[in-house]
């Protein structure tokens, strides 16, 4: 497991997303935005699409540093229960890109998106978005990319054993860390 990247950890995010997810989304810088969103969007775009995000079934892996929302990456299944394919979205503040958090936010999802028996992945980026590009390219062992539309055919999509006590053991040491943020943060003064 990828641990911690500079001086943050990556965790799942079960509850209370929309809010943290919105105040990240909101610090994009411009270019990062527009490239998160294949467009120039505006904040009350980012305040909506957050709130639609509590509501949807997706999978949320979060970069934390000191307990604030820095990186996101996002699985969302297309379709109803079962579905095959998914899109991915990924998201980092820029003082943090560049450090390796894009490439361990990919690996647990395709972890997580093995796991569910996802077999297509469509990248929510646009094709000319060479970094993302160069990162999806890290990963052809475990995904096979048609770039031109920046789809990638998860291999080995059924999920084993393996598979599924690696996600096991990614998440209970993100729920041991988040504990721990937790009563850090209770034991400081206010
Ligand atoms: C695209 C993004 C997710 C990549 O995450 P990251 O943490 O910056 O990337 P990593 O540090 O893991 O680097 C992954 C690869 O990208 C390439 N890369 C990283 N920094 C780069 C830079 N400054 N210039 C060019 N390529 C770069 C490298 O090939 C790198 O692999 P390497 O470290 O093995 O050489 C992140 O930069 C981001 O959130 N950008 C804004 C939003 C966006 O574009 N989202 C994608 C669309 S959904």
């Amino acid at each position: 497991m990828p641990e911690p990247l500079i001086d943050g950890v990556i965790r799942k995010i079960w509850i209370d997303r929309g809010g943290p997810y919105r105040d990240h989304l909101l610090r994009l810088d411009r270019e990062s935005r527009r490239n998160r969103f294949g467009g120039a969007v505006s904040d009350e775009f980012i305040e909506n699409y957050a709130e639609l995000s509590r509501g949807l079934d997706c999978v949320m892996h979060g970069f934390f540093v000191d307990g604030l929302l820095r990186g996101v990456a996002e699985l969302r299944p297309l379709g109803k229960e079962f579905a095959k394919e998914a899109e991915a979205a990924f998201s980092i503040e820029k003082p943090w890109q560049s450090h390796g958090v894009g490439s361990a936010l990919l690996e647990r999802t395709l972890l997580a998106a093995r796991n569910r028996g996802i077999k297509l992945l469509h990248m929510a980026c646009l094709a000319n978005n060479e970094r993302m590009v160069d990162l999806a390219r890290k990963f052809e062992a475990e995904l096979t990319f048609d770039f031109g539309s920046v789809i990638g055919e998860v291999e080995a999509a059924h999920p084993t054993p393996m598979s599924m006590w690696r996600e096991v053991v990614a998440d209970t040491h993100g729920f041991a860390t988040a504990m721990l943020d937790v009563q850090t943060r209770m034991m400081k003064p206010a």
